[in-house]
């Protein structure tokens, strides 16, 4: 589905990610690795808020290196920052519908499948975002992209900030998101236990290169602290 090859990027002058290459396919993939390892650059590279320095990426077999992020949701590919960045002014319903003018299937369809998914959305329907709580917010966020109707979502730290009663909830979710629905997931987090739990496979980032890029069932714990310098 979603393929990396030699991929080089950073800021300006500054390469942050270098020589990464690997695909995604129908499976959830984690990205980990220590704060300042790359996963946000990963990700945001992915979602064309930065340019490709060296290498390519591909999706579905097109070569995507040069597209313009705007147009990556026709793609089927979505991307939810590490600052889950709703609109704080507009209700929960309105930043959902502004997802849902992306697809084929009607607005009204996507938007139940959300909410049952969600139901603390669907009780909050008319709240303006701006005053939900952070895990309130976060599932928003994830509700706006799979409005989107994508192949693969692109989820940065997405247990940032959430207490652990909300991480459990948000990692079911997670898991529901690629059973119940189908949708790939390019999943970057901190939080190795719980993501070892529901990806398939994970990529682990050491100073911008791979470390290791394993099964997760394949994974364990001495080769993961290795790979954060512990
Ligand atoms: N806007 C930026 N300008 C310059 N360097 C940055 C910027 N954002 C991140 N970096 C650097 O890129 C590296 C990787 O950061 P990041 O991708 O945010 O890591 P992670 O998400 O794994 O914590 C760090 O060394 C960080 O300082
Ligand atoms: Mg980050």
């Amino acid at each position: 589905m979603l393929e990396l090859t030699n991929l080089e990027s950073g800021y300006g002058e500054l390469t942050v990610l270098h020589d990464i290459s690997f695909h995604v396919e129908n499976e959830i993939f984690a990205v980990l690795g220590a704060n300042g390892a790359g996963k946000s650059t990963l990700l945001k590279t992915l979602a064309k808020l930065l340019p490709v320095k060296n290498g390519s990426i591909a999706m579905d077999g097109a070569d995507i290196t040069a597209t313009p992020g705007y147009e990556l949701p026709d793609m089927g590919v979505a991307y939810v920052p590490q600052e889950r960045n709703v609109f704080p002014d507009l209700s929960v319903a309105e930043n959902l519908s502004l997802g849902g003018l992306v697809g084929v299937r009607s607005k009204e369809e996507k938007l139940e499948e959300v909410y049952s998914l969600f139901p603390r959305l669907a009780d909050r329907k008319s709240q303006v975002a701006g005053s939900l709580s952070g895990g309130e917010g976060q599932m928003l966020a994830v509700g706006r992209a799979l409005m989107q109707d994508p192949k693969i979502i692109l989820l940065d730290e997405p247990s940032a900030g959430l207490s652990p009663l909300l991480v459990d909830v948000l990692f079911e979710n997670i898991s529901a998101i690629r059973k119940e629905r189908g949708v790939s997931i390019v999943l970057a987090e901190q939080n190795a236990v719980k993501t070892l739990e529901v990806a398939d496979r994970v990529l682990v980032l050491s100073l911008g290169r791979i470390h290791l890029l394993e099964k997760a069932k394949k994974l364990n714990m001495k080769q993961l602290k290795e790979a954060y310098h512990i």
